[in-house]
């Protein structure tokens, strides 16, 4: 275990680190729009990952308002804040919720909660690189929103998946992402993940509108991961405070997670995705 001084010692070496050892990819959720599911769906395609023998690390980043935790019915011990309020380093938040699937959680409601932590992105990154080489896969679950963190959060991971609904206000805001990472000549691919569609027609048809939009402006090619069902079954599972893949994993909507965490692995694979080395 560290000492307080050189946790703080490590928190305030702000130096780019080395060259990525590990060979996990480093992927976000991101949406704009509140509630368009990226905690539910990428809670459960980590799940399907673990299920095929990958090795997922799911890190909480949704700031002050994290929920993962309660979504799978864990009392965290050490969160996320320990880190960003120079209590913990990272690994030393690990908590290992099945062999294949590891978490760092967030934290809720703290008043003392640093206010930016903007500052500090490139030393969670370099944390986050010292971890890789025991995963597959890193998820970082963000919030709602497209202020500078998020957008910090993104522009440092190897590969972004925005979750949208159909309806017009999220496409909206997932427009404005991309329109950010843009913006910051963001060299990781962006997949799209339609969620909460009446029928595949339905996701196809988002895809379409966001897709036309971000090539028509901005230039920018957008991939279809995948398109997942509105099924009332999905908040009973979130009441229950269990996952849905775990607890019904022949249902329609839990098939289609499956499906769409196949298609992520090998897209990663025959795009090449390439690590991000250097912090933006
Ligand atoms: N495919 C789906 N069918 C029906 N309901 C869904 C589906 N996906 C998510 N939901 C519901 O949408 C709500 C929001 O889901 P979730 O918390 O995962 O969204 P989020 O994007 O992480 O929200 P936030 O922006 O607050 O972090 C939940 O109440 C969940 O029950
Ligand atoms: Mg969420």
């Amino acid at each position: 275990m560290l000492g307080q001084a050189e946790r703080l010692f490590e928190l305030n070496k702000l130096k780019t680190g080395p060259a990525r050892q590990g060979t996990a990819k480093v992927i976000a959720f991101t949406s704009g729009k509140g509630g368009t599911g990226k905690t539910f769906v990428s809670l459960n395609l980590a799940y399907s990952l673990a299920k095929q023998n990958k090795k997922i690390l799911f890190i909480d980043l949704d700031s002050n308002l994290s929920n993962a935790n309660i979504m799978i019915n864990v009392v965290a011990k050490k969160t996320i804040y320990d880190y960003f309020t120079g209590r913990a380093l990272l690994p030393e938040l690990v908590f290992q919720y099945e062999q294949n699937l590891h978490f760092i959680f967030g934290d809720s409601g703290k008043t003392d909660y640093p206010k930016s932590k903007l500052d500090q992105t490139e030393h969670l990154f370099n944390q986050i690189h010292s971890l890789e080489k025991n995963y597959d896969y890193i998820f970082l679950d963000t919030g709602a929103g497209a202020n500078d963190e998020i957008i910090s959060i993104l522009v440092n991971s190897d590969l972004s998946i925005l979750i949208t609904s159909p309806e017009p206000t999220a496409v909206m805001d997932a427009y404005v992402i991309i329109k950010f990472l843009s913006n910051n000549n963001y060299a990781g691919k962006k997949l799209v993940l339609v969620n909460k569609c009446s029928d595949p027609a339905d996701g196809e048809a988002t895809f379409g509108n966001l897709s036309a939009a971000a090539s028509h402006f901005l230039n920018e090619k957008l991939h279809l991961i995948g398109s997942l069902d509105f099924d009332q079954g999905v908040g009973q599972t979130i009441i229950a405070q269990e996952l849905l893949l775990k607890k019904e994993p022949g249902r329609k909507i839990s098939r289609q997670i499956i499906k769409i965490s196949k298609s992520l692995h090998e897209f990663i694979h025959m795009a090449n995705i390439h690590h991000t080395n250097s912090l933006k």
